[in-house]
C-alpha cells in the first residue's frame, strides 16, 4: 500500500457527513502501526473477505438502515426489516453471476458488495446491478476499493455475465470516483428522478464490461 494513503483527503461518506470524515481519518491514524525501524510504511488494517451467511444479516441490515434514514444514497422508503433482509439474502448464491460478499476488519462486519439481476425479463439476464456499502466508519480507508474490486474479480470470471451496472445518486463523490477507479464510465444521467427528502435527486448510471478490465 503506498504511503500516498495517509495524504487521503477526508472520507465522506455522506454528502451531510463532515463528522464521519474526522472519525475515520483519526480512526485510520490511530489504527496504523509505524514500525519504528520504517516509519515510512504504514500498516493498513487487514480485511477479509468471504460470501455472507445469514449471521451477518443483523450487522448488514444496521448498516444500510443508516443510509436508508439518514442519506439519499438508497431510495428505500423506511428501514428495511430482517424478513426484508431474509429474502434479499436468498437471490444471491456462492457462484453464478448474482453475488454477496461481506468484509470483515477483525471480527466487525465493515461492509458488503453485491450483484443482483439488472432487470427481471430474462434478454437483460446477463447484465447485473452492482452495489457497495461500507460502515461509516470504515470509508475512506481503501477498504471499498478492495470489497468492490474483489466483487468485479468474481464477476469477471463469470461467463455468465457480459455487462455491470450501478446506479450513483448524486451527489456522491466517493462513490463516482471508485467506479471510474475500478474501470466503470458513465452510461448517463437522469435528471429528477427519485424523491426523498423532499427533493428529486439526479441519478448517474455507470457501466462496465466483465473481463475487459482483468
Ligand atoms: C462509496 C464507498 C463504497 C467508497 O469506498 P471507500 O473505501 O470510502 O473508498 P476508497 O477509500 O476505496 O477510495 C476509492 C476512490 O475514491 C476516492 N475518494 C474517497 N473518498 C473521496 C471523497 N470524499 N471525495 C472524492 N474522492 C474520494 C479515493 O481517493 C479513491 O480513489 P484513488 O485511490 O484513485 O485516490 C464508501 O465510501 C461508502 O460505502 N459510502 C457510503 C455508501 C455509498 O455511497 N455506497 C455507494 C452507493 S452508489
Amino acid at each position: 500500500m503506498p504511503p500516498s494513503r495517509l495524504r487521503r483527503r477526508p472520507a465522506r461518506c455522506t454528502p451531510a457527513a463532515t463528522g464521519a470524515a474526522l472519525f475515520a481519518s483519526v480512526g485510520l491514524r490511530s489504527r496504523l502501526n509505524l514500525d519504528p525501524l520504517d516509519s515510512e510504511r504504514p500498516r493498513i488494517p487487514e480485511v477479509r473477505i468471504r460470501d455472507a451467511t445469514a449471521a451477518e444479516l443483523p450487522s448488514l441490515r444496521l448498516l444500510y438502515n443508516h443510509y436508508v434514514e439518514s442519506t439519499h444514497v438508497t431510495f428505500e422508503t423506511g428501514p428495511v426489516s430482517m424478513p426484508n433482509r431474509e429474502c434479499w439474502l436468498s437471490q444471491f448464491s456462492r457462484s453464478g453471476p448474482h453475488r454477496l460478499i461481506v468484509a470483515f476488519e477483525g471480527r466487525s462486519v465493515i461492509g458488503y458488495a453485491s450483484s443482483s439481476p439488472f432487470h427481471p425479463k430474462p434478454v437483460y439476464a446477463s447484465s447485473v446491478e452492482t452495489s457497495i456499502y461500507l460502515a461509516r466508519k470504515a470509508c475512506g480507508n481503501a477498504f471499498g476499493t478492495k470489497l468492490y474490486g474483489h466483487l468485479l474479480t468474481l464477476l469477471d470470471a463469470e461467463e455468465a455475465v457480459h455487462r455491470m451496472y450501478a446506479g450513483v445518486t448524486l451527489p456522491n463523490d466517493p462513490s463516482v470516483a471508485l467506479h471510474r477507479k475500478l474501470g466503470f464510465s458513465l452510461a448517463g444521467t437522469l435528471s429528477e428522478v427519485p424523491r426523498k427528502s423532499g427533493r428529486f435527486w439526479d441519478l448517474c448510471w455507470f457501466e462496465r464490461s466483465a473481463r475487459d478490465h482483468g
